[in-house]
């Protein structure tokens, strides 16, 4: 935590009392914190628990059953609870990024191709030097036009983490980040979006089952039995 007066007490995004059920099935309830810009938050917990909702309701994918989650962006602050699908898209677009376990690129794209795609969604100008500077800072500059079957699950994540960057988001929502990797490459790719965080101020919440990763964070969220826990 040697890094904890990089964290200013802005907060990007606040839950508010945040549930999800499924008709009669709680998978939890109640949950409420606030992510600060710059700040790093873990999310462990026994499987079925709802760490991958909880992101999903984060990154406006799923929308909470209880309560409200509220996003600070820009000098404006939006509600989970009144967006517009395409208001959603926009925030999603501009303030978000993602990783998943699986990196999830297009196999015909090449590495750079994938990492330019939200941007060219988004019509973000000055793209394509960012991200072949994202490519180089991933270790990837001598891979930017291999296509994903052509690189290493390592490789692969990194591009994933350069396609999260692309658009500048102020808070990346990672799920199991390094759950495919190797002890070593998923240490490494961890310590990217470490370093990422570090040099451009981007908020990290990470699911993760990798015990070894937890010293790395400011603030730890377990959760389990429904309900969220700071430890
Ligand atoms: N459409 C659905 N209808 C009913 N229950 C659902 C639905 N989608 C998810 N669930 C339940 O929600 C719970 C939380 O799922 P989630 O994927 O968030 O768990 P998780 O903590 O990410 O688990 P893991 O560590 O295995 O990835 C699970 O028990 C799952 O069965
Ligand atoms: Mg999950």
């Amino acid at each position: 935590m040697s890094d904890q007066m990089n964290i200013n007490s802005r907060p990007i995004v606040d839950v508010c009392q945040v549930g999800r059920s499924y008709g009669a099935l709680t998978i939890f309830q109640e949950a409420h914190f606030s992510i600060l810009a710059g700040q790093r938050i873990a999310l462990v917990g026994p499987s079925g628990t709802g760490k991958s909702t909880l992101l999903n309701i984060l990154g406006l994918l799923d929308t909470p059953s209880q309560g409200e989650v509220l996003y600070h962006h820009r000098g404006q602050t939006f509600s989970s609870q009144n967006l517009c699908d395409r208001r959603a898209t926009a925030l999603r677009r501009s303030m978000l990024g993602f990783i998943f376990q699986s990196h999830h690129l297009l196999p015909e794209f090449t590495a750079l191709e994938n990492v330019l795609l939200p941007a060219q969604f988004a019509g973000q100008k000055g793209a394509l030097k960012r991200g072949k500077e994202l490519l180089d800072r991933v270790g990837l500059k001598d891979r930017m036009s291999h296509r994903p079957c052509e690189l290493s699950g390592g490789q692969q994540q990194r591009v994933a983490i350069a396609r999260a960057l692309i658009n500048n988001p102020e808070l990346i929502l990672a799920d199991e980040p390094t759950g495919n990797l190797d002890e070593t490459t998923g240490r490494e790719v961890f310590q990217l979006l470490t370093d990422m965080n570090t040099e451009e101020g981007t908020s990290l919440f990470v699911v993760t089952h990798n015990q070894s990763l937890l010293p790395c964070f400011h603030k730890i969220f377990f959760l389990e039995d429904g309900r969220l826990i700071e430890s």
